[in-house]
């Protein structure tokens, strides 16, 4: 089957000035590459300040004027590059942005569901889509400022489905929200995979990844250290200290915390990003590049494999 969304070597760099006129360019995503298929939910996790955000604007075209991207993203086989995501953003393509602040605060929520689109059909889907979040259909007159926050969320989420996109792009979508909405959402999430729709489902929390998605790629630092699907998880398969390290911090793992911090952009300029933190750190895993390569059924950026050490 070929993959929907298809992301090749990707870095995205920001241009900035330093002290007086000297710049510099801060790579903050480096050589990412990932694949979501039809049928789908490929959960991409991180911590803050990881670049899940990025990514999500890269694909979409949406980064900010001192960006640089480099690398390739496809969708659906073909190049997509920012005209092309602007022409499908919102219709074939749809992120539920992070923050509830991409409503536009002028706009009732019924507008802003329509999008412009007039008649019937039109108003059936944005009444089912309300409903089916446990919203009313009163929802629609209300302006942005009347909605509380977990509205607001639900709001985002059924306009970001209302058009039953191929992907979409969800950037945390259900922080704030009890389980029941959330539930309700990852629940629809699933549904529309099985429709043959590609899921991204961007989140820090592994937990929720595992619950809903077939697929989870680790991002540290803006570098994918692991791929790995969901079973590799329970079953002792995991590739990378650091994944290995993120499932030790849940609940089933006792919460076994790694000590440390993830370094900021440019702070480690070579080797590997997770080398500070690592138990299994080698004199080899501080200098050069540390390749992306596959392993198993899935991909690791790691030199030594502690599995393979035993
Ligand atoms: N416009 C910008 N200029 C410079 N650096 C930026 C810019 N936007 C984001 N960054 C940096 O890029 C990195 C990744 O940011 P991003 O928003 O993608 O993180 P994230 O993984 O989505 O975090 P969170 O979980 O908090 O949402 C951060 O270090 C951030 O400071
Ligand atoms: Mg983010």
């Amino acid at each position: 089957m070929n993959p929907i969304l298809e992301v090749r070597h990707l870095s995205i760099s920001f241009l900035q000035y330093e002290s007086g006129f000297r710049r510099r360019m801060l790579t903050v995503i480096r050589d990412l590459s990932l694949t979501v298929l039809p049928g789908e939910i490929v959960a991409v996790v991180g911590s803050s300040g990881s670049g899940k955000s990025l990514l999500a604007h890269g694909i979409l075209g949406l980064l900010p004027y001192n960006a640089s991207m480099q690398g390739s993203i496809l969708y659906d086989g073909t190049p997509l590059d920012p005209a092309r995501a602007a022409r499908l953003r919102g219709k074939e393509i749809s992120l539920v942005p992070q923050g509830v602040n991409y409503l536009d605060p002028l706009m009732t929520v019924g507008a802003q569901l329509r999008k412009g689109e007039r008649g019937a059909e039109i108003k059936k889907r944005c009444r089912e889509v309300l409903a089916r979040y446990g919203l009313k259909e009163e929802t629609q007159s209300l302006y942005p400022f009347e909605l509380s926050g977990g509205m607001a969320r639900r709001v985002l989420i059924s306009s970001a489905v209302l058009q039953s996109p191929r992907l979409i792009l969800a950037d945390e979508p259900t922080p704030g929200l009890d389980a029941q909405s959330a539930g309700r959402i990852l629940g629809h999430f699933r549904e529309m995979a099985k429709g043959g729709a590609g899921v991204l489902f961007i989140t820090h929390d592994l937990d929720l990844a595992l619950t809903v998605s077939n697929r989870v790629v680790v991002l540290y630092a803006g570098e994918t250290v692991e791929e790995a699907s969901a079973s590799d998880f329970a079953s002792g398969k995991l590739r990378h200290p650091y994944t290995q390290a993120l499932w030790k911090a849940l609940p089933c793992g006792e919460f076994t915390a790694v000590s440390g911090a993830q370094p900021y952009p440019g702070e480690i300029e070579q080797g590997c990003l997770f080398a500070p933190r690592c138990p299994h750190c080698r004199a080899q895993c501080t200098s050069g590049e540390i390749p992306y390569h596959p392993a198993g059924n899935g991909w690791v950026r790691c030199l030594l494999s502690p599995q393979e050490e035993e």
